[in-house]
């Protein structure tokens, strides 16, 4: 896409310290806009911040929080609160952990729901006044194919993307009249440290061909240039939508039931 991409005054990126969050700071960086970056590894956004003023003369500030703990999340949501220069808000932080919902770690599967969902709601309630009241602004949430595609071993993640979707839904209707845009971000397999988790990379290796994965400058590229056009699903990639059409179809249904079973049963 070739027309000059919308520059944003100050871009709040959670989960900017790898992947497809750092591919989104690098190209608003790119494009001119400042930077508050958020994740647990404070070193790496250190870096990345200071690279990023280097190249592009752009204002990039660190803040380490954990967004599993509400009290870290609170403390984030009231400081972008009292900033009034937040214009985007990309929702970007989250992990995948394997297992079936009875055997999978509880405790990870709660953090899941804190990271992706509750952590998101917050951050979206402590800046939409301020974009409501500028009547400009936009905020990305970060959900997956996953939201359209039900996936054994992933109960909570599938869940917590879904309920992404449906939330950006309702919000881009809400917000709207403000001039405020909304986008539901649903990737397909995207090359990341996500697929560093032992049981992930895995069964990424046994079950997906070269041809399904993207980058993740390429899947920041089309949520950008789709934001621009105001549509709240953003699938980057033909094959990706190609793949949610036909996972609901009766035979894409039955061959999911089909694997499952085999991946059910060959954890006993
Ligand atoms: N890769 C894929 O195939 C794929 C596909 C669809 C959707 N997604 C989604 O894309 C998003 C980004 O993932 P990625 O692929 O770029 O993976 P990644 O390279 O592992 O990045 C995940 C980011 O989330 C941050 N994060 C995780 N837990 C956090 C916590 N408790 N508090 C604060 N930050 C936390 C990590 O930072 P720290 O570890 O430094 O805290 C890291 O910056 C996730 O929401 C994921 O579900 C990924």
């Amino acid at each position: 896409m070739s027309h000059p991409r919308e520059r944003f005054r100050r871009a709040v990126i959670t989960g900017a310290s790898s992947g497809i969050g750092e591919a989104f700071a690098r190209a608003l960086a790119a494009s001119g806009s400042d930077l508050l970056l958020v994740a647990r590894r404070e070193d790496r956004l250190q870096a990345l911040c200071r690279s990023l003023s280097q190249a592009h003369g752009v204002r990039a500030e660190a803040v380490r929080a954990d967004l599993a703990r509400r009290d870290e999340v609170e403390r984030l949501a009231e400081a972008l609160a009292a900033q009034r220069d937040v214009d985007l808000l990309v929702n970007n932080a989250g992990f995948g952990i394997l297992g079936g919902f009875c055997s999978a770690d509880y405790g990870r599967q709660l953090d899941m729901v804190e990271v992706h969902d509750v952590a998101a709601m917050r951050l979206c309630r402590a800046v939409l006044p301020n974009m409501q009241e500028n009547r400009r602004g936009a905020i990305v949430n970060m959900a997956s194919i996953a939201a359209f595609i039900p996936m054994p071993k992933n109960a909570v993640y599938c869940a917590s993307k879904a309920f992404l979707v449906a939330f950006s839904r309702v919000l881009a209707l809400e917000a709207h009249r403000f001039g405020v845009r909304v986008q539901a971000l649903c990737p397909g397999f995207t090359r990341s440290e996500f697929h560093d988790e032992p049981s992930l990379s895995r069964t990424a290796q046994r079950l997906v061909p070269s041809f399904l994965w993207m980058s993740a400058e390429a899947v920041v590229r089309e949520s950008l240039d789709l934001l621009d056009r105001d549509r709240v699903v953003c699938i980057p990639g033909r094959l990706n939508r190609w793949m949610v059409l036909l996972a609901n179809t009766p035979l894409g249904r039955r061959a999911r039931q089909l694997a499952a079973d085999r991946e059910m049963l060959r954890d006993g």
